[in-house]
């Protein structure tokens, strides 16, 4: 049993994912701009270096893992703050708890979704991928919504993909869980919205298995990646979707 980091942790799947981490035996702390046990704003870098002290302060040579669930969604109208939450809130995260999480052979699961393979922009993922917050920036403002926010989780599964065998050499087993969608106060704003809510309605009603994903399902898989049984995937992106990947992209791995 060990203590568990959360972002994200006060709603929806991260909540999800910590109570069931809880039922499990293991401690866990939660990372929230509300809520939370290290109240964070993971959209500045100050906010995210504050948090960086806080959880070494807090969980010193007993951390056992690391989630990433903090996240905006594409309706919220500013393209850097989901830029800056989505991504950055993401890898600044485990790249500045690396040494801890090195240190203690600890696992991390990267919340990214499955609308990450969709098409967006190249040079904004370029862009994240080599850390240039500014331009990344400069990009999202010209560019939609939803291949921002798609873009922000493409680009945080390829940093994962691209740090694997890194991480690995050291102890720490990254994955990352692909939701489609699941039903939580972020992806009800969605469906509130008055511009994008039929057409999220139809999207529900093609989901393969019959019904939308619940924050639980998210919290199974993820208790099962984080633990002994998953000790053998490293780098694996799951998607948890009710086969709507597999649907959409049927020819492609
Ligand atoms: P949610 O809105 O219920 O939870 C997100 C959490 O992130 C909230 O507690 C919120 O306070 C926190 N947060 C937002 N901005 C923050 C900031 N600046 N600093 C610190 N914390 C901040 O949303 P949900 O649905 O649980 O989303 C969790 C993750 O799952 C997100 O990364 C989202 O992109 C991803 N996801 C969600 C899907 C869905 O259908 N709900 C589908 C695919 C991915």
């Amino acid at each position: 049993m060990g203590t568990y980091v959360i972002t994200g942790g006060a709603s929806g799947i991260g909540l999800a994912i910590a109570e069931q981490l809880t039922s499990e035996g293991h401690h866990c702390l939660s990372v929230d701009i509300q809520q939370a046990d290290i109240v964070a704003d993971l959209s500045s870098p100050e906010g995210r270096t504050d948090a960086i002290a806080a959880i070494k302060d807090k969980t010193g040579e007993k951390l056992a893992g690391l989630v990433t669930s903090a996240g905006v969604g594409s309706h919220v109208g500013n393209n850097a703050l989901i830029t800056e939450v989505n991504y950055f809130g993401t890898v600044d995260l485990v790249a500045g708890l690396h040494d801890t999480l090195a240190a203690n052979k600890a696992a991390v699961l990267l919340v990214s979704s499955n609308s990450a393979p969709m098409p967006t922009n190249p040079d904004f993922i370029t862009a994240l991928l080599d850390s240039e917050r500014e331009r990344a920036c400069e990009l999202a403002a010209g560019m939609e919504g939803h291949p921002v926010y798609s873009g922000t989780k493409q680009a945080v599964t390829r940093w994962m993909r691209r740090h694997t065998a890194a991480y690995a050499a050291e102890g720490i087993r990254v994955n990352a869980i692909g939701p489609g969608y699941t039903r939580t106060p972020l992806s009800l704003a969605v469906e509130d919205d008055p511009k994008l809510g039929d057409s999220i309605k139809q999207f529900i009603a093609s989901i393969p298995v019959g019904r939308p994903g619940l924050p639980q399902d998210m919290a199974d898989a993820a208790s099962f990646l984080l633990g002994e049984r998953a000790s053998f995937i490293c780098g694996a992106m799951l998607y948890v979707d009710g086969g709507h990947d597999a649907m959409m992209r049927p020819d492609a791995l």
